[in-house]
């Protein structure tokens, strides 16, 4: 009996001990398949990775477009949260239990619900989901409404999205945008440039739509955003301003790609050049943590982790998340 009380005590003080040890009570993420972790299983889509190797290096738990952890799995560990599951991985029960974060995040989708293959969850089916989890599944665990305001208020909004509305390919807004601004011009296509004019009417167009999403998580009652940068965050905190008791920091890595690709034995990395999953050929390299690239599209886990780390204390001086660092803006009041 005591031996059982001593455990039921260090059981009950680790739990305690663990919640007290994140520095926020939850991140919910949303974006596409650089932070997907799993939710394009669930739906019926060719922007799937429902198979082998998805996920070869976590136990071949499929459903990332990554060997291993996504870069959203790493902003939730360094803030000592568990690994958001993905929303449509998880019944109602474990739904309503789910208080350290979800993911929504969707391969293929975008800031315009125009973009993406057919079946991925659009941007504002993504905050959709969110809404339900905050009015339906939250309050059967947290059932003081000032508590719940005050969670809300402190858990980490992730919003990395925007690279595919930039994407012919999935973009059907970018290429029609190309054929009213440039009539009689080729029909754009991967790889090609996308003509100036086409690139600033999208911008503007991304960054209000983006803002229109904020917006909703701010009513909401969401306060810590991280967003990323592809847009200009200058431009972003412009629009942002009327949010004025949020705080908003940008996610954008070209300052650390640029240092690791040029030490890269510095990181660990033996090829920055190539992806090890060769997906034609249906290969993997034999040393995965040695490759920054994971296929033509995506990151490795080695190099996700980097990221991660980047983002949450300046770790590599690359500025991944600035103005503030992820540890600035859990610990801000
Ligand atoms: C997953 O993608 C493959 C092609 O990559 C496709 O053949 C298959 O139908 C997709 N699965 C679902 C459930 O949509
Ligand atoms: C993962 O799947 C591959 C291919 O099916 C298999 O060879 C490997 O042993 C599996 N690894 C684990 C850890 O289950
Ligand atoms: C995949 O492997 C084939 C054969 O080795 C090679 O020709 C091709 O360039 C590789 N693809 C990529 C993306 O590296």
């Amino acid at each position: 009996m005591e031996k059982l009380i001593t455990f039921l005590f260090l059981a009950f003080s680790f739990v305690v001990s663990s919640n007290g040890n994140s520095l926020a009570p939850a991140a919910y993420f949303f974006g596409d398949s650089g932070m997907d972790t799993g939710n394009n299983n669930y739906v019926k889509t060719i922007a799937n990775v429902s198979r082998w190797p998805s996920g070869v290096d976590l136990n071949n738990q499929t459903g990332r477009f990554c060997n291993g952890k996504t870069i959203a799995d790493f902003i939730a560990i360094n803030l000592g949260l568990p690994m958001a599951p993905a929303y449509l991985s998880l019944n109602e029960l474990a739904r309503s239990k789910t208080t350290t974060g979800i993911n929504y995040a969707s391969g293929s989708c975008g800031i315009l619900s125009t973009t993406g293959e057919t079946g991925c969850l659009t941007l504002q089916k993504q905050i959709e989901y969110f809404t339900s989890t905050l009015k339906q599944d939250l309050p059967k665990a947290i059932k003081c409404e000032e508590e719940l305001r005050r969670y809300v208020s402190k858990s980490i909004f992730v919003l990395i999205i925007g690279a595919n509305d930039m994407n012919p390919m999935v973009s059907r807004t970018l290429v029609e945008l190309n054929e009213k601004l440039n009539p009689g011009s080729p029909k754009l296509k991967l790889g090609m440039p996308i003509p100036l004019i086409v690139v600033e009417k999208m911008g503007v167009l991304l960054l209000e739509q983006l803002t229109q999403h904020i917006k909703t998580l701010y009513e909401l009652g969401a306060r810590k955003f991280l967003v990323s940068d592809y847009y200009g965050g200058v431009a972003l905190q412009e629009r942002v301003k009327p949010f004025s008791d949020a705080k908003f920091t940008y996610f954008e890595t070209n300052a650390l790609t640029k240092e690791v690709t040029e030490h890269p034995a510095k990181y660990g990395f033996k090829n920055i050049k190539d992806p090890c999953y060769n997906e034609t050929q249906h290969l993997l390299c034999p040393n995965r943590k040695e490759y920054m690239k994971w296929d033509m599209a995506h990151t490795t886990e080695a190099a996700n982790e980097i990221a991660g780390k980047d983002c949450f204390n300046d770790a590599y001086g690359g500025h991944a998340c600035k103005p503030l660092t992820l540890e600035e803006l859990a610990k801000a009041p």
